[in-house]
């Protein structure tokens, strides 16, 4: 099956108090860890790319490679997602690119700014049947292209967001609760807090209206052991707890965005291959490793925290 928006999925997801993973991909074997888990699961998916993805692997080969992930999972509906798209250029680059949704980050700029930049990236989305998500409030962190400062975040404000809908006509709204980008998201020794309250006040005020939380990696354990244990330091590394992850999918929240947990399982698999057999040379040897511990991360989401597992009909049901 062809592509497909993210409308039919969130309002599944909203009625059904889950969410929809959105996972960020670079390569083919993140491509195919992803596509396989969800596969698997019967799960609904979301493919995202952002702009630094592009400039790594660049359009085509993305998109070759999710076209190759429709074939090969035909009875799941993906959605292929622009993430962090940072000005009106890049989103119409993958409207025309055949993107189904992009994201549109306009939370850098002061709030009519961001209003203007979002309206006009909806309007032209939508003449071209794609999906809008925008975004309210600052989420830290410290990606490669997606760089706020410590003590620079800032929550969304639930006085803003139904003008800010209204106005812009976006689809989603990511909003700031607590979360933050990579995998130092709470201070070592404190207990991970987020902002249920906003969320709660936000949904209130956009009912059935779907909420996306971005910066929601936990951060296995796990793997950062692995990686700490064969040459890798990453010390203090800490992500969402899972049980918050769950509330939110319970709440308003349908779409929750998954990176960092990703690299941590493919970066673990390659150290752990590397220390052990110094001696390979044949990079799918690691590759296969970092490609099972990606595969197994997605399923573990799917089960454990999104509860979207066995949705993907439901999720197609006006598509047919
Ligand atoms: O939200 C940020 C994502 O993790 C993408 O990170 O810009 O390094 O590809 P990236
Ligand atoms: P993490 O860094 O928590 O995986 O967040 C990813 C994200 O929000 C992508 O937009
Ligand atoms: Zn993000």
């Amino acid at each position: 099956m062809p592509l497909v928006t993210s409308t039919e999925m969130f309002r599944k997801a909203y009625e059904g108090g889950y969410a929809i993973g959105a996972f960020n991909v670079n390569n083919m074997e993140i491509v195919q860890g992803i596509t396989e888990a969800a596969g698997e699961l019967n799960a609904p998916l979301i493919l995202q790319v952002s702009a630094g993805a592009r400039k790594y692997a660049n359009h085509t080969f993305l998109m070759k490679l999710v076209e190759a992930a429709l074939i090969e999972q035909p009875n799941i509906p993906i959605c292929l997602h622009l993430d962090h798209g940072a000005d009106f250029d890049i989103c119409k680059s993958c409207v025309d690119g055949g993107f189904t949704s992009v994201m549109i980050d306009g939370s850098k700029y002061p709030f009519e700014e961001n209003i203007e930049l979002t309206r006009r990236v909806v309007e032209y989305a939508h003449e071209h049947g794609v999906v809008v998500e925008g975004e309210l409030g600052k989420l830290e962190g410290v990606e490669d292209e997606v760089k706020v400062a410590e003590g620079m975040g800032s929550y969304t404000r639930p006085e803003e967001v139904e003008e800010f809908v209204t106005r812009t006509g976006v689809d989603s709204l990511a909003i700031a609760i607590g979360t933050s980008h990579g995998a130092y998201k709470f201070k070592p020794g404190t207990k991970p807090q987020l902002r249920f309250d906003i969320l709660e006040e936000v949904s209130r005020r956009l009912p059935g209206f779907p909420i996306v939380l971005h910066g929601a990696s936990s951060v296995p354990q796990e793997y950062v052991k692995i990686i700490n244990e064969n040459g890798g330091n990453m010390p203090d590394a800490i992500g969402v707890p899972e049980d918050m992850l769950r509330q939110a999918a319970r709440m308003a929240v349908c779409k929750i965005n998954i990176d960092s947990d990703l690299r941590l399982g493919l970066t673990a698999g390659i150290r752990q291959v590397m220390k052990e057999h110094p001696e390979y040379f044949d990079p799918r040897e690691y590759l296969k490793v970092g490609r099972a511990n990606v595969k197994s991360v997605v399923a573990h989401k799917i089960k454990e925290v999104l509860g979207c597992e066995g949705k993907a009909a439901e999720c197609m049901e006006s598509l047919k």
